[in-house]
């Protein structure tokens, strides 16, 4: 069965002129986009939709950076495409991703484990609640609008 998940290109990402190359990876995977929207974020939206990092150190420093400049954020769907996203972007810390995951999407436009270009849910938990943070479905069915 087809699954959704939320695909992001952060500001550094965006800036850096990588949406095209990032959309025909997608594309080319096998996930079609159903949505897509770019947004400035501002700091509440960031805290909010990045709640569970509240405590860590780099908190702080992930706002600064995710509201820096617009990012992309994208539904994406096919079948498995939680765990497939993840594995095409690559592990969270980019420097290593160029290492050991040369062919992955952080490789590709990351710096470090900060400003790591992209982003995908973890689970299905995180897909539901991250694709509802940023759409809503309409009222007619299950075509998702921009909240
Ligand atoms: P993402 O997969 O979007 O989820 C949380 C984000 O926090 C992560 O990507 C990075 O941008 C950031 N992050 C995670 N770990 C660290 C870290 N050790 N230092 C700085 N930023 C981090």
């Amino acid at each position: 069965f087809k699954e959704k998940t939320l695909a992001m290109i952060k500001p550094d990402g965006v800036e850096g002129k990588y949406v095209d190359a990032i959309k025909e990876i997608i594309l080319d995977s096998g996930f079609s986009i159903t949505q897509e929207i770019e947004r400035q974020l501002d700091d509440s939206t960031v805290k909010s939709f990045y709640a569970e990092h509240a405590s860590k150190s780099f908190f702080s420093n992930l706002v600064q950076y995710m509201t820096s400049g617009p990012v992309r954020i994208m539904v994406i769907e096919k079948e498995n495409a939680i765990a497939d996203w993840r594995a095409l972007i690559g592990p969270t810390d980019a420097k290593k991703a160029k290492v050991t995951h040369p062919d992955s999407v952080r490789a590709l436009c990351g710096l470090n484990s900060e400003r790591n270009c992209v982003h995908g849910s973890d689970s299905p938990q995180s897909a539901a609640r991250e694709i509802s943070f940023f759409f809503q479905k309409s009222q007619s069915g299950d075509d998702l609008t921009f909240h």
